[in-house]
This record gives C-alpha cells, structure tokens and sequence, in this order.
C-alpha cells in the first residue's frame, strides 16, 4: 500500500533515504577508504545506453567515469540501437531500472553481437538485461510503482557513483576516493535532511499553471536539469525544459519571460557555480521568476526570487540532493492540478516495445 502517503511516488520520493543505505549496503568502507563492488570491470573506455530518467543517470555517470579519467559517453539507447557508434573496447552499461525497456535491451544486444562486454545497471534482479550482460551492478532501491521513476533514479546516481569510484580506485587516485566515500555515506541522511525542510510545495503553489518551466544545470547537474524537467512534464503535463546553462543563450533564452520559472541548480562556490550565475543573470534581465536549488555557497540568492536549499555537499552528491527537491517540485504542481500522478496518461512503467 501507500502507507499513508496520497500518491506512490511520495511514497517513493520519501522511501529515498532507505534505498540509497540499501545500495551502499556493504559496498562502501569508509574507514579502510575501499568501494567493494561484485563487479570485475576496470574498463579502456565506456559507453552508456538508457532511456528517459535511466538517460538521465547514465549522462550523470558519464561525467562521474571521465571525472575518474575514463573516456565515456552517454548514448540514447533507440539512437545506439539504430546507429551504433565504434565500440573499440569499451564496456557498454546499459541503465534500466525495469532490466526490461526494449529499446535499452536492443542496444545491449547491439553491443553483445559485436563482441563488447556488457554491464546492468538495474533494480531488477532476474531481469532480462540482467540475465544477458556479462556483469550486473543491482541499485537496490526496491520496488517501485509510480510511472515516474524517483528513488530508481537516486539510486542509480549512488550505485553508478560507487561504480566511477571502484574504478577510480584501480586507478589509484586515492584523495579522489577517500572524499567521495564519506560524501556517499553522508547522502542518505542529507537526502532525509532535503526531505524533512523542503519548501517545494509551497513554491509549487506558486508557479502551478506556468506556461513553461525551464531548469538549467551544468556539468553534474545538467542531467539533473533534464531530470527536472522530465518529471514535470511527466505527471503535471505542462511544459519544460531543462538546458546546460551555457545553452540558454543559443536559443531558448527567446522563450523567456516574466512568466516562465527557471530553475538553476547550483552548488559549490567554484568555477561552473560563477558561470551558471552568469546564466541566471541573463533570465533575471528578463524578469524570468528564478528559484535557485543551492547549498548557499556561491551567493546565488541574490539574483534568484526563491530558494530550494540543500546541505553542502561535493558536486557528485549535491546533484542527488538537488534532484529531490526537483522532484518534490514536480510532484506538487501535479497535485494541485489534481493529475493521476502514478498513471500518467499515454506512459507505461514498462515500455517493452522499440
Ligand atoms: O526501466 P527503465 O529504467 O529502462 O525505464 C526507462 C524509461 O522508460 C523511464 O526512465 C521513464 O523515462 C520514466 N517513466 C521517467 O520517470
């Protein structure tokens, strides 16, 4: 059941803190500063393939994998399958929560038919993409039932950010590790933190029946602004977008105006946080409603209407904190527009066909 709550997907947005203890589960020694994953890979390159909020985390877990100093790139998992790209030697990740999305299956087998060595990255154990690649990394999070993936996609961002880690380890960079490692452990409680003091729904009210929203993030949060935008979309209907920061000023900055919210996710005080205020400069100019989603480190309040706080924390799990309060903001314009939120129209948990 819903446990009390009004919809599954709170249920689930709350059931976070649980499912990321439930993926670091054994898997993260901060004292002996070890990830410990049973997976054996320690690739030249990697290429990732997914779909909708799974793209999302693979575009995320490409960043953490070139951060490590690993080649790798995130590929629409219909675009792979269609128009595969060289493989080399690279291990293929194929990100599915269901282990079932048929278009992700294709690319994997793509991949496979090609002599590549393939990895799940899946909460569905026995699934068919965990059945037919060579290793499986399981996110843990257990089930979940709204259409609109929240904790799958929380938990693929901590299982993919240990997997980054293991591999950043092989390779010795041992300050690199040893810092994550204990921002991992501090995220469950960070992310209850988010859960516990979040203004969103009260913001939500605000900006319910906007005729566009916008979210704009760069480097490890620019998949969070897609993410934000996708969740909205998903369940409220209306319409959003979610940038690189640095892409507003190509085109979409026309659509701005003093009736369309944009959401800047920024964190740190360093160099893409002074960057992406420079972004959110150019909407306030055009009296575009700015809600910033920052631990408060860089001064982006001062040009933003609102603010969606977070804890500090690293840029690698400050991008899962910020996503929960993006989440809670998609969920609660929903609610006021009285949407089925767990069953949107037109979409399906499982989409099983190419
Ligand atoms: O099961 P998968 O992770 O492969 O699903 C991929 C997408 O269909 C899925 O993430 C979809 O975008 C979600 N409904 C978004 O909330």
């Amino acid at each position: 059941g819903k446990s009390g709550y009004d919809h599954f997907m709170l249920k689930e947005i709350h059931e976070q803190p649980r499912a990321l203890r439930q993926c670091l589960q054994g898997r993260v020694d901060e004292m002996g500063g070890r990830v410990t994953l049973d997976v054996d890979v320690d690739p030249e390159r990697v290429q990732f393939v997914a779909c909708g909020t799974s793209y999302h985390a693979a575009l995320y877990g490409a960043e953490l994998f070139r951060q490590a100093g690993v080649p790798a790139q995130a590929f629409l998992a219909s675009e792979y399958a269609t128009s595969p790209p060289p493989v080399d030697d690279a291990l293929v990740i194929g990100v599915t929560q269901s282990g079932e999305t048929a278009d992700t299956l294709s690319a994997l087998r793509e991949a496979r038919s090609r002599g590549v060595r393939t990895l799940a990255c899946t909460n569905t154990v026995g699934s068919t993409a965990a059945r037919e690649c060579d290793e499986v990394l399981y996110i843990r999070s257990g089930p979940e039932i709204g259409v609109a993936a929240t904790k799958t996609f929380a938990a693929q961002q901590t299982a993919l950010n240990a997997l980054a880690l293991s591999v950043a380890q092989e390779r010795r960079r041992a300050g690199d590790v040893r810092d994550s490692l204990s921002a991992l452990r501090e995220l469950p409680g960070d992310v209850q933190a988010v859960l516990d003091e979040s203004n969103a729904e009260a913001l939500a009210e605000e900006f319910v029946g906007a005729p566009s929203y916008f979210f704009i993030g760069r480097g490890v949060h620019f998949p969070v602004a897609l993410e934000g935008a996708l969740k909205l979309k998903e369940i409220s209907y209306g319409h959003a977008e979610g940038f690189a920061s640095g892409e507003l000023k190509h085109g979409p900055l026309a659509l701005v105006t003093d009736e369309t919210p944009v959401f800047a996710v920024v964190t740190g005080d360093g160099p893409l946080a002074t960057k992406t205020i420079g972004n959110v400069k150019e909407v306030e100019s055009r009296d575009a409603p700015v809600v910033a989603v920052t631990d408060g480190r860089s001064k982006v309040e001062r040009y933003a209407d609102h603010v969606l706080e977070i804890p500090e924390a690293p840029p690698r799990t400050a991008a899962v904190l910020a996503n929960v309060q993006l989440q809670l903001v998609a969920y609660h314009v929903a609610d006021r527009l009285g949407r089925p939120i767990d069953k949107p129209r037109n979409l399906a948990k499982s989409v099983t066909v190419e």
